[in-house]
């Protein structure tokens, strides 16, 4: 097995508060480490570094955990910037848009969808993104959930079915039959390629009974549950996330003190996305009050061609600093370590031994550069597995 010494790092991110400074980031200063069989075999200062088979001089650059977007809708055709423009003349975000981008993505084929897939998780890659979710939701019957997630699954293990995202045009009158179909012959058709069951749960989208009817049906068929919740305002989304034990309660925009004393008593990630907030012009969610209420905070991007078409992690760092008060530590652990928590996942999100040698080489000397230098493209490379991928 080649050994791979990342030597002359001038700043390690670990988030494993053993290591260096006992902080939560577990930030270690003229750094190094070491990756074997594709996992981290050692992690100290560079003075003390082992031999290996082969070395990599990363100059005082900074090193940090590569990021996890746990949430994401990449699998989709079309554009809707005249959407956004509309949005920035004065007009609100509402979920009927979801349609616009359903027919054009039931009008695609298999391989343009695969070729947009790409595209994005190219541009993810090259910010610093080494795991992704991705859920279907613009087929929205069982052949394009079907399909969706199938491509999804060429990139990802994370993927979710979210046929529950809208009710399908065709059951405009009839929103019990969609229902049916999502938890029968959509979920049956979806499952094999699915890990989590989703449900926008909103105004405008499905109701708490219609979201635990899709989430416990999901879970009856061996997904897991995560929720679209209290986006577009106070609702019961955060309620049927922790009756019905979700990994992660997505949005969280709108929360009053019980929401958050229930998410930290339930052990729910709350997974925040400013970019939604930025991109809708909408309040942002009370990042400081859930963390003060003792709840994990994870950050993504939503990447998606309605609410929110950034693919950044680094732009939604700097927008939970400046826009959410989370301090740039704080920020920087919730889009990895945080993103590993809302995705259940214990070999990601870290760089401590054993774990999978996922990170990112940033053009900075520290990692508070993410927030201070907002647009800036710091990244200069992203391994996974300990392989360079961009
Ligand atoms: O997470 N909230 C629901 N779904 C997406 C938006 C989808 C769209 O507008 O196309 C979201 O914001
Ligand atoms: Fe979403």
């Amino acid at each position: 097995m080649v050994s791979l010494l990342v030597d002359q790092v001038g700043e390690l991110v670990t988030n494993d508060p053993t290591h260096g400074d006992g902080s939560p980031l577990g930030l270690v200063r003229d750094a190094a480490l070491v990756v074997e069989g594709g996992r981290i075999a050692w992690v100290g200062e560079s003075r003390s570094a082992p031999a290996a088979d082969e070395s990599i001089d990363a100059a005082g650059a900074t090193v940090i955990p590569g990021f996890v977007d746990s949430h994401s809708h990449l699998v989709f055709a079309g554009d809707r910037a005249d959407e956004f423009a509309a949005r920035m003349e004065g007009r609100s975000y509402s979920a009927g848009g979801i349609q616009t981008t359903v027919a054009a993505t039931r009008a695609a084929s298999d391989d343009a969808l695969r070729h947009k897939v790409a595209q994005l998780v190219g541009e993810m890659t090259r910010q610093g993104t080494t795991t992704v979710e991705v859920k279907s939701g613009y087929g929205l019957t069982p052949r394009d959930e079907a399909r969706s997630l199938a491509v999804a699954r060429d990139f990802t293990e994370e993927t979710t079915f979210l046929g529950a995202h809208v009710v399908a045009p065709e059951y405009a009158d009839d929103p019990a039959g969609y229902v049916d179909l999502v938890t029968g012959a959509m979920l049956e058709a979806a499952a094999p390629y699915a890990r989590w069951i989703d449900v926008f749960c909103e105004r405008g989208a499905f109701d708490s009974d219609q979201a635990r009817a899709v989430l416990r049906a999901g879970m009856a068929a061996g997904l897991e549950p995560r929720i679209h919740a209290n986006q577009l305002g106070h609702g019961p989304g955060i309620s049927v996330a922790c009756e019905v034990g979700a990994a992660a309660a997505d949005h969280c925009t709108y929360t009053t003190a019980e929401d958050r004393g229930d998410l930290a008593a339930a052990g729910v990630v709350a997974t925040l996305l400013p970019g939604v907030e930025f991109s809708t012009r909408s309040p942002y969610a009370d990042a400081r009050g859930l963390l003060d209420a003792g709840v994990t905070v994870a950050l993504a991007t939503d990447c998606n061609p309605g609410s929110c078409y950034t693919s950044s992690m680094p732009l939604c760092v700097a927008l939970a600093v400046r826009e959410m008060r989370m301090s740039p530590g704080e920020a920087l652990w919730s889009a990895t370590a945080g993103g590993a928590a809302a995705l259940r996942r214990d070999d990601v999100g870290r760089l401590s031994i054993g774990m999978r040698a996922d990170f990112a080489v940033l053009a900075a000397p520290s990692y508070l550069h993410l927030a201070y230098r907002p647009g800036v493209p710091l990244v200069t490379a992203t391994y996974v597995g300990g392989h360079l991928v961009a």
